[in-house]
């Protein structure tokens, strides 16, 4: 039966995969199979881009003459010449004599090399921007020479702004039903298989690779077809960019890669000692065992990472074999631009570290850095001091997650240096942060979104534990966030910033302003030019706000206006605090203009509408005539006044924390 998959009316998707196959070239493990692309055009005339490997061919040739449909077969593009896709070439030929071979001329010359004299053969040769009518488009050839066989081409479709990619953009795995890269988790469960792909088949030749990306770079693609692993059918700018970072070898992640060698565990003692060490400074580490790790595996974990430790024992007065096989592989892949670190042991003749060196500095941009640890049969306890400084070097700043509540420093010492009014001049925009819990819609404003990284898209957003939109998030793990115009009302803030989802339906009457993304979840249609879907990843305890870190799910523009800032909302859209009557003495929330009334402002107070502290309050009706009379200090940040004759050296203002220094007499 064949598996034929129609991507667009005349395009089909004819390959298949294997999932028995142990080693990709004999050579890579594929835990997880791999598949074999194959594409038929079906124009005026016939157009099959590839063959496939032998091992899929009776499903192959099923798929295509169900594609056909006993149309000829015009011409079959041979992209590629390895025989996980040629194989099938001259059985192919052999079905369909009317069939024209379109390659480059080095690929004709391999055909010869692969098959001999094939009687009949016709061969068209393209080169680099020659073009094939086709009937209703003209493909479009590129050179993608050393992409990875010096006869590689690729093929653009003007119809569908899609590259046939030939290996670029590939993956290891088997495809399962789902085609398109945007129907599975591919950060999850396909990206390190497609690093795995990128740095072992193609990582050498990252020169060519960029080469073939700036032939692109103009393209809008709407598709990526490559001859192994999913479609790419959305976000092609995201792979396109990733290809960028693996072809310059740049890593993609922070982190500690440690790749050990080691005859009895103490050089793994070693390793784990150290590994600990940069955990505990807040590093991201990696630790494999270079014996029992496919050099594969280590080759695309090197990529991935941007510093890499290598512990290794001496074994027959060299490198030990494991780690050596992985030192061979960075030399052969071209591989740079690491900062690393050598820890090595031996009992009688420790030559391990120094060999280890000498092939780093045989490689481009590695920076090397000290301490070199020399381990002695076992690590001893003295050498932690050792152990402790190569972990400061290789991750100098320590990072912490702050979930602890303490201060440490004095308050008097600190305050001085901060005014908290210089956190308004940081530009922020402002959003409704939607949630859904069950049934129940709900939102509130905010305007602590920021985004971290684009590869993955994440972000963050910090939010008011107080806020029933933060409940829901932290039991659902999905937000959406509505980015506001310039023209939003008033009263948008009313309805999300002013009163809280445990107490009203904050969606009720707003019917016509708002609509569902795909996860379910209410974004404005209405002043906001932008929606994000989230999915969280991460939260971190921020004493009264939780910073979530999230994934994008979904992310649109809907209008074309500005979004709005902070000062905008100040300055224009926030209506004015009427003029405080002259009996009303207290304390004025200058983020919405609610009154607290009375002498002293609690600390500790949170504004009950907009959920803002003490220190966004302002005094209002303490300069009455009465006031005037009174006996104190006023501190001169706040306004905050405290009654007495004299003001204590020390003390410390309860509303803005400032000290006594900035508090004047009232005179
Ligand atoms: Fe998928 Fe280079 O062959």
């Amino acid at each position: 039966m064949n598996c034929v998959r129609r991507i667009k009316d005349d395009l089909l998707y004819v390959g298949g995969s294997d999932r028995r196959l142990a080693k990709f070239e004999n050579l890579f493990p594929l835990p997880k199979g791999v598949s074999y692309n194959s594409y038929l055009l079906l124009d005026d005339k016939t157009v099959l881009m590839d063959t496939v490997d032998l091992a899929i061919a009776e499903l192959f040739f099923e798929n295509l003459a169900f594609g056909l449909a006993g149309r000829p077969l015009d011409y079959v593009i041979v992209q590629h010449m390895e025989p996980d896709h040629a194989a099938t070439l001259v059985r192919l030929l052999e079905k369909h004599p009317e069939t024209t071979v379109v390659c480059s001329a080095m690929a004709e010359k391999m055909i010869g090399q692969f098959f001999g004299p094939i009687e009949g053969l016709k061969v068209h040769v393209v080169a680099d921007g020659d073009v094939l009518d086709i009937g209703h488009r003209e493909l479009l050839f590129s050179s993608a020479q050393m992409v990875h066989w010096p006869e590689v081409i690729v093929t653009y479709d003007p119809k569908y702004r899609a590259l046939f990619s030939a290996d670029a953009f590939g993956t290891f795995g088997a495809l399962g039903g789902n085609l398109y890269a945007d129907e599975l988790d591919f950060n999850k469960d396909w990206l390190y298989e497609a690093r795995r792909y990128y740095a072992n088949i193609v990582g050498k030749y990252g020169t060519q690779v960029k080469t073939l990306l700036s032939k692109i770079e103009d393209c809008d693609l709407d598709f990526i077809f490559s001859l192994h692993g999913p479609i790419w059918r959305k976000n092609t700018r995201w792979f396109i960019d990733l290809y960028h970072r693996w072809a310059d070898c740049e890593p993609e992640e922070q982190g500690v890669l440690i790749v050990y060698g080691s005859i009895y565990g103490h050089t793994q003692n070693a390793a784990e000692a150290l590994a600990a060490r940069l955990a505990d400074r807040g590093a991201h580490v990696a630790l494999y065992d270079a014996s029992v790790t496919d050099v594969g595996d280590l080759l695309a974990e090197s990529w991935r990472y941007s510093h890499i430790v290598i512990a290794c024992s001496t074994y027959n007065a060299g490198i030990f074999p494991a780690v050596e096989n992985y030192l061979l592989d960075l030399h052969a892949h071209a591989f740079h631009g690491r900062t690393m670190a050598v820890l090595e042991n031996g009992s009688w003749a420790p030559f391990a570290g120094n060999l280890i060196r000498r092939h780093l500095n045989e490689m481009k941009d590695i920076k090397l850095v000290e301490p070199f640890i020399n381990v002695r049969s076992a690590l001893r306890p003295e050498q932690a001091e050792d152990l402790d400084k190569l972990a400061e070097v290789l991750w100098p700043v320590k990072q912490t997650v702050a979930t602890s509540t303490t201060h440490t420093a004095p308050l008097q010492q600190e305050t001085p240096l901060v005014d908290p009014n210089a956190l308004f001049k940081v530009s922020y925009g402002l959003f409704v942060l939607s949630a859904r819990e069950g049934k129940q819609d709900n939102g509130c404003i905010i305007n602590a979104v920021n985004q971290i990284t684009n590869m993955p898209n994440r972000l963050t957003v910090a939010v008011n534990k107080l806020n029933h939109t933060h409940d829901m998030i932290v039991k659902t793990g999905m937000f959406n966030i509505s980015v506001l115009t310039r023209s939003v009302d008033f009263s948008v803030f009313k309805r999300f910033g002013y009163q809280s989802g445990r107490d009203v339906n904050k969606f009720e009457d707003f019917e016509g302003s708002y609509a569902r993304s795909e996860n379910g979840l209410t974004y404005l249609t209405k002043t906001c030019n932008a929606y994000i879907a989230c999915k969280v990843v991460g939260t971190h305890d921020y004493q009264t706000h939780t910073l979530f870190v999230a994934e994008l799910t979904e992310a649109k523009i809907i209008d074309k206006e500005l979004s709005v800032t902070y000062d905008d909302y100040f300055d224009h859209i926030k209506p004015k605090p009427k003029p405080t009557e002259k009996s009303v003495r207290g304390f004025r929330c200058k983020i919405c203009g609610y009154i607290y009334e009375g002498d002293t402002l609690p600390p500790d107070y949170i504004c009950p509408l907009c959920k803002h502290g003490a220190a966004d309050f302002e005094p209002v009706g303490f300069d009455s005539p009465a006031e005037k009379k009174q006996k104190g200090f006023r501190c001169k940040i706040c306004g905050y006044i405290y009654e007495g004759d004299t003001l204590p050296a020390d003390y410390i203002c309860p509303v803005c924390k400032h000290p006594a220094s900035d508090f004047e007499p009232i005179i």
